[in-house]
């Protein structure tokens, strides 16, 4: 087991429960999805999960290093920093102080690029890349921290249908290897190769792949998978 949550709940306010009554374990080497509709309380879980945050109430196990795939809004396409530089960030571990990283981390931080396909920018600077670019970097540098539980909060948002078909395949190489949670729209895509799928609106409702295949199938989508939860 790397990740068990045991009856945790979560408020920011101390009023409102953003979460409540979570319950869920995650083994090793899992790919786990994590859908469910705006504002259900994803991206709060995966703050938990960091210990960004604490929960109000219940337990949160989570053990091994782990990298983490921000959702990204918009951010300052002006910051003087390279692609490269920023994947370097995952690495801040071998951090030698006025810009240098020792040669290890250098070697990490391109062969991660190179898994998001984007070894070609290493020089490029950060702010002149498109948006899906900009998310292929920020998976290279949870790469490059060489995490045990790898975390992505929509992180393939943006990236054109070739990429994501190439970081899809990655991920699912990681099977067994590296514990995998991914927020994502893209159960369509990839639904089928997840572990466990847990649907997030202040509650957890678990799905397994066949039960979303299936509901593609019948041509349904979220609101309805929801529906279905309430009414079971
Ligand atoms: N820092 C915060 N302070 C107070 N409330 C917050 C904060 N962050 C999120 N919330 C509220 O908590 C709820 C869950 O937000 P969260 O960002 O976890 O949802 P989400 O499922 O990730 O949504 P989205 O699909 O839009 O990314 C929302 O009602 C949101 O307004
Ligand atoms: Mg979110």
């Amino acid at each position: 087991m790397t990740i068990a949550v045991q009856d945790l709940s979560f408020s920011y306010d101390k009023k409102t429960p953003v979460l409540e009554e979570i319950e869920f374990r995650i083994e090793n080497g899992q790919f786990i999805g994590v859908f469910g509709p705006n504002g259900g309380g994803k991206t709060t879980l995966l703050m938990l999960l960091l210990g960004l945050l604490n929960p109000t109430k219940g337990k949160l196990i989570a053990q091994g290093r782990i990298g983490y795939v921000p959702q990204v809004r918009r951010f300052d396409r002006q910051f003087p920093i390279s692609v490269l530089e920023v994947v370097l960030q995952g690495c801040l571990a071998d951090y030698r102080g006025w810009g240098n990283f020792s040669a290890e981390a250098k070697k990490r931080a391109f062969e991660a690029l190179e898994k998001v396909g984007l070894a070609d920018k290493a020089r490029a600077p950060f702010g002149t890349l498109s948006g899906g670019q900009i998310q292929r970097t920020l998976i290279a540098r949870a790469l490059a921290s060489n995490p045990e539980i790898l975390l992505l909060d929509e992180a393939t948002v943006g990236i054109d249908p070739e990429a994501l078909s190439e970081i899809f395949k990655f991920l699912i190489s990681l099977k067994g290897e590296l514990t995998v949670l991914m927020v994502t729209h893209e159960l369509q895509v990839i639904g089928r190769e997840m572990d466990q799928l847990f649907c997030i609106d202040r509650t957890l409702t678990l799905y397994s792949p066949e039960q979303i295949c299936q509901h593609f199938a019948l041509g349904l989508y979220h609101p309805k998978l929801m529906q279905g939860k309430k009414n079971d």
